[in-house]
Formats: C-alpha cells, structure tokens, sequence
C-alpha cells in the first residue's frame, strides 16, 4: 500500500485479514458476546476481548453511548483548537495511545512483532502530535524491554506503564525509562488480575499505599496509577503522590461486571479535580466518545484497541492516521458544541 492509497478504512481492512479469529474489526467494537473476541466465559482464553462474559468492557461502551452530546452553534465563526498541555508538553490533541503489550500473541510476526508494535504506537503517536504509552507482560524483561526502546527511538516522547512486579523490579524498569527521557513512568495497579501474567507464572502483586508511596518516591519523573474504578483508590492514589489517575477498567479485561469508566469518572472529578490529573479510558472510538468524558471533567483519554488494529493494519502510518483521525472528530464535535478550546469544555455540553 502506498501513502497515498492509505486511509484508515483501508489500514481496518488490512488488520481484519491479519487478526483474522482475533478481532472482528466490526464498525462497533464493544466486547457485545457475539463478537468473535469474546467467549472467555464458555472456556476460550483471553484474547482481543473483555474477561467472563465481557459485561465490563460492554459496559464501557453502553455507559458512553447513553451521554448526549448538546448542539450549540449559534455564535462567531470558529475552528476549535484541541492542544493539550501534558506535563509540559504541548500536544496536539487530550488523547494518547493506551498502554498495551503482548499483541505478538496474537498471531507472531506474520500479525506484528513486539518491537514493531511498540515502534508503530511511539512513532505514530508522535507523527500526529502526542504520546504513545507502552505496556507490559510476560515477555517483557529488564532486558528485553520493546517499549523503552521505542521510547528512545522517539527522543523520550512516550510514557512507560509497568505490571504491579514486585517493588525492585518496577523500580528498575521506572530507573531504565528515567535514563530514556520519557515523559512519565507508571504502574497499572489492576494488572494483579492480569490472566496473561497468571497464565505465565509471572508474579504480580497488590499494592498497597506504602508501595505506591515507594514507588512516587523512587523516580524523578511523574508517577501515574492506572487501573482505578472507585473513588478510594483514587484517594489513596492522589495520597500517595501520583501525579496522574487513568480512571480505567483495562478496557475490562481483570474484572467481570464493573461499570462503564464513565460511570465512575463524576465522583471523582467531584472529589480530585484540580489535585491530581484524571486521565480515563475504555470504550472511546471517536473524538465525540471523548468530547463527553472531557465534559465530565477527564483531562485527557487513552485509546486501546483502535491503536492494536491501526499499528497492526499499517504500522508507524497508520496509528498517524487513527490519531489523526480521533484529533478531527474531537475538532468537530467542540465546534459543534461551541468549545473553542479545551478550556471551554464543561458539564453543560452533555444534556
Ligand atoms: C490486548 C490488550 C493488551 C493490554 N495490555 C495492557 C498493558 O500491558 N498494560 C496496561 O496498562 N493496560 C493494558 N491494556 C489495557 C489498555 O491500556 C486500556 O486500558 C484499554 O485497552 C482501553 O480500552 P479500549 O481498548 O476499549 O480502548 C491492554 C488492553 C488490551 C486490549
């Protein structure tokens, strides 16, 4: 495929012919029990889907979909200006790749090797103006650590999300992203429920507020949790010193039937707002999904499973492509709504 034939409907039907019994590429990906990635619960093991019956990540995106978007156009002409500010950098859009491993499982090198996958997120992250984040499983090592090199690759532009290793290890790896310049490091404290972890033996442990506050206190950088569906673990989080929050369910893969993120968000924001940053995923496929968790009071979205099938689909190329393409979507829906900036974005854009 030439850069000039590529558009994203092209690089979705390439990553449906690679993930062929993996992933659906349907127009709604929404974990719903009759798409081919789910079926965890009758024995199958964890793919592309969400745990058990798949009600958490269905959630995610039933909870979405029930938020109305208010049109408001009366007023001066305007292109909405969608730049973020992230610890200091100015991006170009509050949307970030999420943080996801093991998509070699998925099929090996003929879907995409672990390096290329980690190359095409950072990369193409930063081709469209913002940061790809890099993830962990059981493949990953201290040595063997595809996302920190990726993040070298890209100057430091990108963040690295540890599993909930024991203390030294994480540490190590937090050491290791500090030296490649990332723009944040931290630990998806929900991973103690990974199944890839489990079903490899690979330790993973909860943490408690002592070992975030160890973890905080280890690094020079940022430290962001991941993982947080209520709002004691959010408090217990911000106590700690993170300097982020992901209100996230891992796009419900560790726990069967917790609510939708955006259900959860409000009651946070209502209490975190202005003390930590909230940063949210699951479920989000367009800037229109994201303009409403923006209006709840999230400051900026990570996006899953849209990235594996735009860097398995086209590489570097074609998660420029998916960002970009969520950056005009975000556009249009605050044009619409009558946000001329991020600033502008509030509660009262939703009905
Ligand atoms: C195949 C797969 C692998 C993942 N691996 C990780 C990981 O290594 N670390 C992590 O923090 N989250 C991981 N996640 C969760 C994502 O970071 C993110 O929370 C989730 O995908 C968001 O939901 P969405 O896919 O519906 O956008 C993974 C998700 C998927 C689908």
């Amino acid at each position: 495929m030439t850069l000039e034939e590529m558009t994203l409907t092209k690089v979705r039907e390439e990553a449906k012919k690679k993930l062929m019994g993996v992933c659906g590429v349907y127009k709604i990906c929404d974990g719903d029990a009759m798409r081919i990635c789910q079926g965890q619960s009758y024995g199958r093991p964890l793919g592309f889907g969400g745990i058990g019956s798949g009600a958490s990540f269905n959630n995610n995106v039933l909870a979405l979909k029930k938020l109305k978007l208010k049109m408001k156009t009366i007023g001066d002409h305007f292109e909405a200006d969608t730049t973020y500010d992230f610890f200091g950098r100015e991006l170009s859009m509050p949307i970030m790749g999420a943080s996801i491993a093991g998509i070699n499982s998925f099929g090996g090198e003929k879907v995409i090797s672990e390096k290329e996958f980690c190359r095409s997120v950072v990369l193409g992250c930063k081709d469209a103006g913002t940061i790809g984040w890099r993830g962990d499983t059981y493949t990953y090592s201290l040595d063997e650590s595809y996302g920190i090199d990726a993040i070298v690759e890209a100057n430091g532009l990108g963040v690295k999300i540890v599993k909930p290793r024991e203390q030294k290890v994480i540490i190590d790896f937090f050491k290791k992203a500090e030296k490649a310049g990332s723009v944040a490091v931290g630990v998806d404290i929900d991973g103690c429920g990974s199944y890839a972890m489990a079903t490899h033996n690979k330790p993973v442990f909860n943490k408690n507020f002592d070992d975030l506050k160890e973890l905080v206190s280890s690094t020079t950088l940022p430290v962001i949790i991941k993982g947080i569906m209520s709002l004691d673990d959010a408090v217990a989080a911000k106590d700690a010193g993170a300097a982020a929050i992901v209100v996230s369910n891992h796009g419900g893969r560790v726990l069967d039937h917790t609510p939708g993120t955006v259900e959860v968000l409000p009651e946070i924001v209502a209490e975190l707002e202005g003390k930590t940053r909230i940063i949210i995923d699951g479920g989000f496929r367009t800037g229109y999904d994201i303009l409403k968790a923006l209006a709840l009071g999230a400051e900026s979205v990570l996006i899953g499973r849209d990235i594996v099938r735009a860097a398995v689909g086209a590489g570097i190329e074609g998660v420029r492509l998916q960002m970009e393409h969520l950056q005009k979507t975000l556009a249009k829906a605050m044009k619409m709504t009558n946000c001329k900036d991020l600033t502008e974005v509030n509660r009262f854009i939703l009905y």
